[in-house]
């Protein structure tokens, strides 16, 4: 049966694990000038039905790097966006294509694609999560601590995408979670149930953010108003402003060499000062450049011919 990856929920801890391991190695043979043509003749389909940089360079040029070879959709330029179903869609780029890569509204639209696809399919982003940002975190976060397990993982700000993907991926991983956020912007309903769901999983869900970053190794935040809510901007804003914000005050609580992770863009000012973003630039854009090597794991572990 094919595999893909929708969400990181349908993953077991191992299986995170082995696609972080698969992604050092390929880091490693890329920085080694080892090259693979593992997926040499293939050809991924990129639908974007929202704006991208990192998510689409990054997979194109894992693609390429990897032999094969990726096509950019976008919705609107492709037939998605006249009303084509994704149904259809699915089935025909099945006849052409050897793994498809969806970034787009509705977790719905995913499940459905891969439900009607002949070929893998990856989530490259929904409303519900970021599986393939957040695998890009994981495997930055033990490349400068060393481990997962035992760890304390906090986020501050607004419960989306992010923060979905990262208390599960956290939580799989043995992580301690920890998420602050405005009551009426809580995590999605069915991640919540999964955190209480392992007398096993360290789970925290607070208001105030000095609460969630105590003894934190680690500090994750995002966008107030993801794309799709540009409509909620100005209200977001006097709910978050000046509280749900990382600064220097919200890290002396951490733990010493506490890191800070931000998936990209970000709002300076907003979720994060200047100062703070500045300071720890280097993991943020060592973040960044996990992308590539993640993705091309993923892509390796899905598409390859046996
Ligand atoms: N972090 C992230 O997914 O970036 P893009 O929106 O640029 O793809
Ligand atoms: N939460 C953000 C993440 C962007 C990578 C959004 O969905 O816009």
């Amino acid at each position: 049966m094919k595999k893909d990856l929708l969400k990181l929920l349908d993953l077991s801890g191992e299986e995170i694990l082995e696609i972080l391991d698969t992604a050092d190695q390929l880091k490693y043979n890329q920085k080694h000038g080892i090259q693979h043509d593992y997926l040499k003749g293939m050809t991924l389909a990129m639908i974007f039905e929202k704006n991208s940089t990192r998510t689409r360079v990054s997979f194109e040029t894992g693609m390429y790097q990897l032999g094969g070879h990726a096509l950019f959709l976008s919705g609107k330029d492709s037939q998605i966006g006249r009303g084509e179903p994704i149904e259809d869609t699915a089935r025909v780029l099945s006849r052409y294509c050897d793994g498809i890569m969806i970034r787009t509204f509705a977790q719905e639209t995913v499940e459905k694609l891969a439900e009607y696809a002949d070929i893998p399919v990856i989530n490259g982003l929904t409303d519900f999560c970021h599986p393939c940002q957040v695998l890009a975190d994981l495997m930055t976060v033990r490349e400068h601590k060393a481990k997962l397990s035992g760890l304390k993982m906090c986020y501050i700000g607004d419960g989306n995408n992010m923060t979905n993907s990262l208390i599960v991926g956290g939580l799989k991983c043995g992580m301690e979670v920890a998420v602050a956020c405005p009551e009426g912007y809580d995590p999605d309903p069915e991640v919540l149930a999964f955190a209480k769901s392992d007398p096993n999983f360290k789970f925290t869900l607070c208001r105030k953010p000095a609460d969630a970053a105590v003894n934190a190794d680690v500090v994750f935040t995002d966008v107030w108003a993801s794309m799709g809510q540009e409509g909620e901007k100005a209200e977001r804003e006097k709910v978050f402003a000046g509280i749900y914000c990382v600064d220097e005050e919200l890290m002396k609580v951490t733990n010493p060499g506490c890191m800070v992770q931000h998936c990209l863009p970000a709002h300076r000012g907003e979720e994060i000062t200047a100062d703070v973003f500045e300071e720890h630039a280097v993991e943020i854009f060592d973040e960044a450049e996990n992308r590539l090597h993640a993705q091309k794991a993923v892509m390796y572990l899905l598409m390859k011919k046996d």
